[in-house]
């Protein structure tokens, strides 16, 4: 069975092929050097971007997989969550090949396709979580860590899902993304504020950990955002904000027309730090940040004893949090797997393509007529 996956959720626009679970191709085109001036994604260059590259990164998917488009069998689709009017051109897309060529259709929740990485199989049918097709996994827990989620879900078996912690305000990498912005590091965050945090002092700055003692599984950001502001306020000079200094470039700019302009970075000051306070402040915060997760999961295992914890979203990259939960989860007697290829892990069509595959089994198939972007979907 061959599926097409497109994923246009954010600022990647991905398609990839895959023969039931083994991926023959998964092409990301990354839009980050066109929003990195604006310091984060602009949705409406992210929508016209995706218009114009997806006809050719579905051409370079087919070619890759050796295969035609007659050939698949399903098109699978990123409906929610992410930003409207870039889940806007995926959708249509797949419901234009889905009529056009008589296929059937999949949507596909891009939070599930996170999880789902993780039961991916190479082109050869290897599985790069091989322990997960061991014995049954389940009772799963995944944690979810990406831009917009941080989340504990409970998966008692294949394609159900039960919320059993989350995010009170920012996410994770929210968090890293709004850090970075506030100490002038650009966009994405995640990624610079991890390599400066190596060079830092993770016990120079004392940074509460936000939700310690709650009682509960859920997760904040926001109140450890605020104290690393207040630290930069203490011991920074204030300049103008990244806003301020792209109204210039704004007005100059020939991509943007009046009116649909929407910048979603911070109008808040950057702050100019000694460059090794800079660093210490970066690994105090990273450091705070991992420990929360750790906290969290080892409640949540504790609480549900599942045989398995899968990871997905974007922070899987961060590899002090991925270590530390490692580290603390093997003393509870849990392993601890996330996507292995460096393509699986941030957003990509070859999760969706994974998680479609799941969906088919169960037959759960969306009609073109009536598919529409959800951008607030949740699990
Ligand atoms: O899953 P993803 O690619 O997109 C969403 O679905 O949101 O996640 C992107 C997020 C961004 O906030 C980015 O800063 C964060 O993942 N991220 C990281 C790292 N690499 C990416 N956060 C911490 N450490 C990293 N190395
Ligand atoms: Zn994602």
């Amino acid at each position: 069975m061959k599926i097409l996956a497109i994923d246009t959720s954010c600022d990647d626009t991905s398609v990839a092929i895959s023969e039931g679970d083994k991926i023959l191709s998964n092409i990301i085109s990354s839009q980050i050097e066109l929003h990195k001036k604006w310091g984060g994604v602009v949705p409406i260059l992210a929508k016209r971007n995706h218009e114009e590259r997806i006809d050719a990164v579905i051409s370079e998917a087919l070619k890759r997989a050796k295969i035609q488009i007659e050939q698949v069998d399903i098109i699978a689709v990123t409906y929610g969550p992410g930003l409207s009017p870039a889940l806007e051109v995926g959708v249509s897309k797949a419901k234009e090949l889905a009529v056009k060529y008589s296929k059937k259709l999949i949507a596909v929740n891009h939070m599930v396709g996170h999880i789902y990485a993780n039961f991916a199989k190479n082109s050869k049918g290897t599985a790069y979580n091989q322990g997960l097709f061991e014995s049954s996994p389940f009772p799963v827990l995944a944690l979810l860590i990406s831009g917009g989620h941080t989340e504990i879900i409970l998966m008692e078996e294949h394609m159900k899902f039960e919320k059993v912690g989350k995010t009170l305000d920012d996410s994770v990498g929210e968090a890293f993304d709004k850090v970075s912005n506030m100490l002038n590091w650009g966009y994405p965050g995640g990624p610079v504020v991890e390599k400066f945090a190596e060079q830092g002092d993770p016990e120079k700055f004392d940074l509460p950990i936000p939700m310690k003692n709650s009682g509960d599984l859920n997760f904040s950001y926001s109140g450890l955002k605020t104290a690393v502001l207040r630290v930069a306020k203490e011991i920074g000079v204030a300049g103008p904000s990244k806003f301020e200094q792209n109204q210039k470039i704004e007005t100059k700019s020939e991509e943007l027309k009046e009116g649909d302009y929407k910048p979603s970075f911070s109008k808040k000051p950057i702050y100019k730090l000694e460059k090794q306070d800079a660093l210490d402040l970066a690994a105090s915060f990273q450091k705070v940040a991992a420990e929360q997760l750790v906290i969290k999961m080892k409640a949540a295992v504790k609480k549900y004893q599942p045989r398995a914890v899968l990871m997905g979203g974007g922070v899987v990259n961060n590899i002090l949090i991925k270590t530390r939960l490692r580290s603390e989860l093997k003393k509870l007697g849990t392993n601890l797997y996330h996507p292995q290829n460096k393509r699986l892990l941030t957003d990509n069509a070859g999760m969706i393509a994974i998680a479609a595959y799941y969906m088919s089994l169960r037959e759960e198939y969306s009609d073109p007529e009536l598919l529409d972007r959800k951008p607030r979907l949740s699990l």
